[in-house]
Order: structure tokens, then sequence, then C-alpha cells
């Protein structure tokens, strides 16, 4: 397939790549593609980066019918641009599509016009140690109507976004907060759907963990709120007792195409890892017993993230002396040098873009 392109005519100046934070450059141009019941996906095309106009009663606007995904191109040591799984953000993207009344996108299609609006942005992806060019593919319901009901039109595009670390600490320990008083999701609801309610579910209690030091909330299920599930941005791992264990995907967690990355690695090592219930007691007690060895969080954002702190009700535990654990570095390193095209690609995960 061949987009249609129509060039930006003020091309801007790129930022300084060994300053970037996370999502706040977007680059020269954007992919469009429009869905209507008569027509379904249609006009596909590259126009320049451009504000959306909509109607003020554009549905997404009022009722959040709307999804997204977050992945990343990586530029490797001898300059060519590799994407990491696209296929599994592109697959989830219509799991949540399905869960949002939303019309299915063909994966092939949306694959080759990510491939093709990176092509025409290579420039903007980072050279720099640890950056990346983040993409960020969304489709909103657009009927201009104030019932409840899905919404007859859409509009699905992909900005892309040059950027460096999401957290201000790096690849240090980041201090989590779990919370009692709020739940992101519940079984049943949109919790392992990638739509924007989540995240606006989620700003109170991340912003009462701010105020109290703490850079994410870690949650609890909404049902019983005593098994851990994930936090903000990222699935949850901990090491107890040299097993790695991670919250068992329950309809609502996000599945991350990391947290899935580093299962695999784990089985492919033979190490012991399960994906299991596990309960917020159960974790201060492996704590006061001495057998919490890490704790490290996993997403495309923030890649690996160690935990060195953790805070639930009037506990504050520390965790691996607040250090970067052996664990942690080990997938961090593993899953950065595949991305990165430094290490081999065992479970051919990578997909060459140029
Ligand atoms: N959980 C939430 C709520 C997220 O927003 C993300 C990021 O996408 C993740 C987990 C990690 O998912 P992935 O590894 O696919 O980026
Ligand atoms: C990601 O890791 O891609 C995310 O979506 C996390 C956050 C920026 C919403």
């Amino acid at each position: 397939m061949d987009t249609p392109i129509t060039h930006s005519q003020t091309l801007k100046s790129k930022p300084d790549a060994t300053a970037l934070g996370f999502g706040t450059n977007f680059t020269d141009h954007m992919f469009n593609m429009d869905y209507t019941a008569d027509k379904g996906w249609h006009a596909p095309r590259i126009e320049p980066y451009a504000p959306i106009e909509m109607d003020p009663a554009t549905m997404f606007l009022h009722y959040g019918q709307g999804v997204f995904e977050g992945l990343k191109a990586y530029r490797t040591a001898t300059g060519k641009i590799q994407l990491f799984r696209p296929q599994e953000n592109i697959k989830r993207l219509n799991r949540s599509c399905k869960r949002l009344c939303i019309p299915a996108v063909d994966e092939n299609m949306v694959l080759d016009a990510m491939k093709q609006l990176i092509s025409l942005e290579k420039d903007w992806v980072p050279d720099a140690p640890e950056t990346s060019l983040y993409i960020r593919p969304t489709i909103i319901a657009m009927d201009p109507f104030l019932g409840v009901r899905a919404s007859y039109t859409y509009r699905l595009f992909i900005i892309l976004s040059p950027v460096g670390a999401y957290y201000p600490e790096g690849f240090n320990p980041v201090k989590i907060m779990v919370t009692s008083d709020y739940v992101r999701a519940v079984r049943g609801g949109v919790g392992e759907a990638k739509t924007p309610g989540n995240y606006a579910a989620s700003l109170l209690a991340g912003e009462q963990a701010h105020d109290a030091g703490y850079t994410q909330v870690l949650w609890l299920d909404g049902v019983e709120q005593k098994y851990l599930e994930e936090v903000g941005a990222m699935n949850i791992f901990f090491v107890i007792d040299n097993e790695i264990i991670t919250p068992a995907l329950n309809g609502s967690i996000l599945p991350g195409i990391t947290r899935d990355s580093v299962i695999e690695l784990a089985r492919h090592w033979n190490e012991r890892v399960s994906e299991r219930k596990i309960s917020i007691d159960e974790l201060m007690e492996a704590h006061d017993a001495g057998k919490l060895q890490e704790g490290f969080g996993a997403g495309t954002a923030a890649v690996i993230s160690p935990v060195g702190e953790i805070k639930y009700r009037d506990r504050v535990i520390t965790i691996a002396d607040n250090r970067v654990g052996p664990v942690a570095q080990k997938y961090y390193q593993a899953i950065t040098d595949i991305q990165y095209g430094k290490a081999d690609d065992p479970k051919s995960w990578i997909v060459p873009v140029s």
C-alpha cells in the first residue's frame, strides 16, 4: 500500500536528543484515516501534524469512546530503525476496539502505515542512549451526538514523539504508593483495554501519591482491594525467594507487551517465573521474612523500572536497599539490547523499518 503524503511546508527544528523528556515534542507529520458505516475504514493519508477540528458535540469528548496504543521505534548503532513486537500492539488495539464497540482495523494495514510514517520521519528517531521515537496510534469516536450509543464514525491517527526516560528518576529506583482509597478498574470493566477513562480514573490517586513523595500508584484489585494489579503506566514484578512473580491477567490488568517479554525471556532462560494472584499481605510478609529481593515495573514508556520503596497504609518498606537489583538490571539489559539491535533476537521480536 502506498499512502498518499501531503508534505509539511514548515518543518520544525528537532529537540536536543540528549535532553528529551517524555511526550512533549511531536514530529512534522501524522497518519490519518476515517471510518464511516458505508465506507468502512478509508482515506488513509499522511499529512502535516495539525490540530483536529471537531464539533463540540463530538462523542469522544463526552463519553470517552476511544482507544490508544504506545510503542517505540529504536535507532541501532548502525543507524537502522526498528520496532519491537508492533503486531502485539496492533492486536491489543483491536482487542481494545472490541471492548469499546469500535470497528476493528486491518492489522497489516496499520503496521504498514506506521512504517511509512516513521520512514518519512526517520530523522526524528533520536540516536542518544536510551532515547527512541514513541508511537501513539489513537482512535476516537467522531459523531456529533449527545445520546449514549456507539458512534457511527471514527478517526484513527498516529502521532510520533521523540522521547527519553519516562520517569525523572531514569533507571534509578522509583517509590510507589499503594492506594486503599481508590481503584483503577474492576473485572468486567475496561481495565484490560487501553482506553482513556482508565487513566482519568487514576489521576486523583496519582496526585495524592505525588503529594506524599511517591512517583506512581500501585493498584490493588477493585473487588477486595487485596491483590496486586499494576502500576499507573506499567505492570509489576517482584522477586520473592528467587522466583519472579507478576499478578496473573484477570480482566482488569492491562496485558503489557513488556510484561509478556519478561515472562517469555525468563522461560527461555529456564528461570522460575509465575503469573499468579499475589496479595499485598503476602508481599509485606515476604519483606518481613527477608524474602522480598526485588521489585520492578515493566512497560513501553517505563522500560524496566526498579522499585525501591513501597508505602502501604502506615508502612513503608525498602526493597533491594533502594538500589537497582540484579534481576531488574538483567531484564533491562536484555530487552533494551534486543530493542536497540545490540543482541540477537531469539524470539523474532524485531520488525525493521529501514
Ligand atoms: N499498564 C498500564 C496501565 C499501561 O499504561 C502500560 C503501558 O502501556 C502498561 C501496563 C505496560 O504495557 P506495555 O508493556 O505494553 O507498554
Ligand atoms: C506506554 O508505556 O506506552 C504507556 O502508554 C504508558 C503511559 C504513557 C500511558
